[in-house]
């Protein structure tokens, strides 16, 4: 069995996060206490709740620091268990983070079931966190209806590329939000939305109230600070924001100040946050349906796939600068 190998925090980004304030380290194979599985990563997931961390580091809101190993949610194979659950061979999601091996409390591992014809990285993706974090907000929140207009911000995202396909699926007029027109055309092509806005063109706020003739009874919120402004002003009276994510404000920089906020009051809006974690019991009814959409062809599934845990660093960088569509992944072995 090779060495482990581990990608570590450098330094803390103050401003831009860039890939010399990573570094690889090698380290020795860990070994498994009683309770505990090791598990070899062969994806690792990038997400931008990663950028949200390190900005939290900055400012002393959480423990991270220079030296520590990064976070992130891995899929696997079990290589040896120490807990009679888990057996070699068999496929897991876990929390390894940004290295090849990690030894695993067991209560930390779930196991997956191959999906014929698809690589385990789809439990990262359409039947991971990503695709039930779309449901979610899509389904649950929002309780999108046929005949309804919505807008999806980051909609080449991971969670934003499924939500928008859920949406269009369930009946609704689409209108996605992303960065560039190669983007946007994609959005609009690839994944069958109605429209798709630049929020990086000068003219956006006028280009989404022109796509937009008759307001908006949903949005799906990935973005936050001045997408989401431009957005409050084109809900219609008593529409719904399924608030996901605030991806443009997770930096260590002064907060954004909303200019139209005020509709929330004019229009009676309902704004309603969720998290995954906050909502376990609803994962498996998530999941029946993220698989048989699946199943059924109703996904194009977006995947940006970088080459060993050396890439990670530049993979991160790469997703918060757009330079990616859909789910971000390393595949580490
Ligand atoms: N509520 C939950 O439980 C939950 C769970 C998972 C994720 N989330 C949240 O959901 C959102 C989407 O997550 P994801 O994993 O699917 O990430 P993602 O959308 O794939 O994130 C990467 C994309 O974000 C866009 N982006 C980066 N910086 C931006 C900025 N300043 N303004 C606008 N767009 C920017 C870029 O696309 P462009 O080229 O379009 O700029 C980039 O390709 C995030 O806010 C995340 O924190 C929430």
């Amino acid at each position: 069995m090779d060495q482990n190998l581990q990608v570590r925090l450098r330094s803390l980004p103050l401003e831009a996060v860039e890939a010399a304030q990573f570094e690889l380290r090698s380290a020795p194979l860990p070994t498994p206490a009683p309770g505990e599985v090791l598990v070899r990563a062969h994806y690792l997931s990038l997400d931008p709740y990663m950028r949200k961390r390190l900005a939290d580091a900055v400012q002393g809101r959480v423990a991270l620091a220079p030296g520590d190993l990064m976070m992130g949610r891995t899929v696997g194979e079990v290589v040896e268990s120490r807990d009679p659950g888990f057996r070699p061979g068999e496929a897991v999601l876990g929390w390894g983070g940004w290295q090849r091996y990690a030894a695993e409390p067991a209560g930390r591992l779930e196991k997956v079931a191959p999906v014929a014809g698809l690589p385990l990285s789809v439990h990262l993706g359409v039947l991971g966190r990503p695709g039930i974090t779309a449901w979610l907000g899509v389904v649950h929140v929002a309780k999108v209806q046929a005949g309804e207009r919505m807008v999806v911000s980051s909609a080449a995202g991971a969670v934003g590329s499924l939500a928008g396909q859920m949406g269009r699926h369930l009946g609704a007029q689409v209108t996605g939000i992303a960065g560039g027109t190669r983007k946007c055309r994609a959005v609009v092509e690839e994944l069958g939305l109605h429209a798709c806005m630049d929020y990086k063109s000068p003219s956006f706020v006028q280009d989404l109230q022109e796509a937009t003739p008759q307001g908006l009874e949903v949005c799906f919120e990935n973005v936050g600070a001045a997408v989401l402004d431009a957005t409050f002003d084109r809900m219609n009276e008593n529409g719904r924001i399924a608030v996901c994510g605030l991806l443009g404000q997770y930096h260590s920089g002064p907060p954004y100040a909303y200019r139209n906020f005020a509709r929330v009051l004019d229009r009676a809006l309902q704004v309603t946050g969720f998290r995954i974690d906050a909502h376990p019991q609803l994962h498996e009814r998530a999941r029946a349906d993220l698989r048989a959409w699946l199943q059924a062809g109703v996904f194009r599934q977006w995947e940006t796939v970088s080459q060993g845990l050396e890439s990670a660093p530049a993979a991160f960088v790469a997703m918060l600068e757009g330079r990616g569509q859909g789910k971000t992944l390393v595949q580490v072995t």
